[in-house]
């Protein structure tokens, strides 16, 4: 059913929301990094003061960013464990955003209310893309922007293969445990039922949001983000991650 595929993934999420900020592409590990993503998102939504919804908000990382550079911004997340961790984040910085209890794919929030709707890294966990797709759109107003981050982390090219078995393998010599076996990691069976894990190709992502019907719509890399952000890995980090990061926008016309 439906409502126990959404409890697991919440439920998964809940339970290791302590431990998310501290991972490598997760949470910010350096100023550089942080003075990047600034960076990448003034150019993708511009400086002047917009309304904008977090979808997938987890710990916050997008919201807490975007407050902090003058936006007025609500986050939502059906994990209430992640939205803990960025209650505290925000208390702690007296950034005023509000993060509630909100499905991607059915968000409760009335039509044409945003200047922006953006997510990151919360396609590739979804049940169903296109319905939420469909859904931040029509709490966009006219000419208003998506913008979806998110990598191809199930794309199994040989070379990415090769450099996440390498750094596994490095965490077993150096950390004396098994990397192969992913606590953190969605089962089988609920991986069946998430379409992006199952087509392994972010490249769906684009023609999912062409489908939907916005204009002007870009898909651009995050290179000096990721740049900065493997400066601050260790090595073995740095071959676990060889993943590449797409920005993909659009505007609703
Ligand atoms: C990989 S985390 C990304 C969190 C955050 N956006 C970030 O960039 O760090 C995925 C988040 O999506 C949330 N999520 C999964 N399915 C969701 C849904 N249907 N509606 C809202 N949030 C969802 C999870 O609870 C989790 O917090």
């Amino acid at each position: 059913m439906d409502s126990e595929v959404k409890e697991k993934i919440a439920s998964s999420w809940n339970s290791h929301a302590k431990e998310y900020d501290l991972q490598y592409a997760h949470g910010l590990k350096s100023s550089r990094e942080e003075e990047e993503w600034k960076r990448a998102l003034e150019k993708i939504i511009g400086a002047d003061r917009k309304k904008v919804l977090d979808v997938g908000t987890g710990t916050g990382f997008i919201a807490i960013l975007l407050a902090e550079m003058g936006h007025v911004v609500k986050g939502v997340d059906i994990s209430e464990g992640m939205m803990e961790e960025a209650r505290t984040k925000a208390e702690g910085k007296n950034l005023s955003i509000r993060f509630e209890y909100g499905d991607a794919e059915n968000l409760g929030e009335p039509d044409d209310a945003y200047d922006v709707v953006i997510n990151r890294h919360l396609l590739w966990t979804l049940q169903y893309p296109e319905k939420a797709v469909r859904e931040w759109i029509r709490v966009l107003k006219p000419g208003g922007k998506l913008v979806v981050i998110d990598g191809d982390w199930f794309y199994t090219k040989p070379s990415y293969f090769l450099s996440v078995f390498l750094g596994k393998l490095l965490v077993a010599l150096t950390e004396f445990r098994n990397p192969w076996n992913n606590k953190s990691d969605y089962d089988r069976t609920l991986k069946k039922k998430l379409p992006m894990i199952r087509s392994k190709n972010a490249r769906n992502a684009v023609s999912l949001v062409e489908k939907c019907g916005l204009k002007n719509i870009r898909a651009t890399g995050l290179e000096e983000v990721e740049r900065a952000e493997k400066s601050a890995m260790p090595l073995k980090q740095k071959l676990l991650n060889p993943h590449k990061r797409m920005v993909i926008e659009g505007v609703k016309p």
